[in-house]
């Protein structure tokens, strides 16, 4: 049984994950988010829910402690998130990351400029492909609500494709990576509907 920790779990992409997760797997989870009350444990079997705050290393190495892989979900000083993740994974032995970050970080979509906007997005990528983890970064396009699961990865140094991406669709890849200890390790994927 594979063991996830969720960081910013009361978010939008991490609820939907976590979701998928119970739905389609054994997984146990924790689930990682300030001021936790406002998270009702979806299945308390299989999920324990942690208070804090991942810009605190003591916090994040205490819930790392018999994790296999973690998720980040997260907004904000994304690139202080990410120095702090790298360090409690070091501290805690653990090896396995999956990243959300943002279409755009290196001026990949054709005919966009995101500049200064996605440099919480650039700045945290760039900390985590300075790291040693297996890590997978993903740039999902813009995020729909429909039912369907069909996108594209493109790999960094490839042009982006597309625009948008469904949550499911999202979610279906973030399980799938969190499963698999050595798929698209090391990578930094763009995610955008086929
Ligand atoms: N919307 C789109 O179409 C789109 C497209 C591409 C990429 N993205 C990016 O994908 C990421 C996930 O999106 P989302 O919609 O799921 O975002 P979201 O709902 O805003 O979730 C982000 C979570 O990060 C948590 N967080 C921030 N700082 C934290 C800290 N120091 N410690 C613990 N948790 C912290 C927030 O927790 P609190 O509730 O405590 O504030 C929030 O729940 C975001 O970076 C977003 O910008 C979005």
């Amino acid at each position: 049984m594979t063991r996830i920790l969720i960081l910013g779990a009361n978010g939008q992409v991490a609820r939907h994950t976590t979701a998928f997760f119970l739905q389609r797997t054994d997984a146990h989870l924790t689930l990682f988010l300030r001021r936790a009350s406002r998270l009702k444990n979806p299945d308390p079997a299989r999920a324990s829910v942690v208070e804090g705050d991942v810009t605190y290393r003591e916090a994040l190495r205490a819930a790392m402690q018999g994790q296999d892989v973690v998720f980040a979900s997260l907004t904000g000083d994304m690139a202080k998130q990410a120095r702090t993740i790298v360090d409690a994974m070091h501290a805690a032995g653990l090896k396995r990351l999956i990243f959300i970050s943002s279409m755009g970080i290196y001026s990949e979509v054709p005919g966009e400029k995101y500049a200064s906007v996605l440099d919480p997005y650039r700045d945290s990528a760039a900390v985590i492909e300075a790291s040693d983890l297996d890590y997978t970064i993903l740039r999902p396009g813009w995020f729909t609500h429909g039912a369907e699961i069909d996108y594209q990865l493109t790999q960094k140094g490839e042009s982006f494709r597309g625009h948008d991406v469904s949550l499911n669709s999202l979610s279906d890849l973030i399980v799938k990576l969190a499963l698999s200890p050595t798929l698209e390790v090391r990578r930094s994927l763009g995610v955008s509907r086929a």
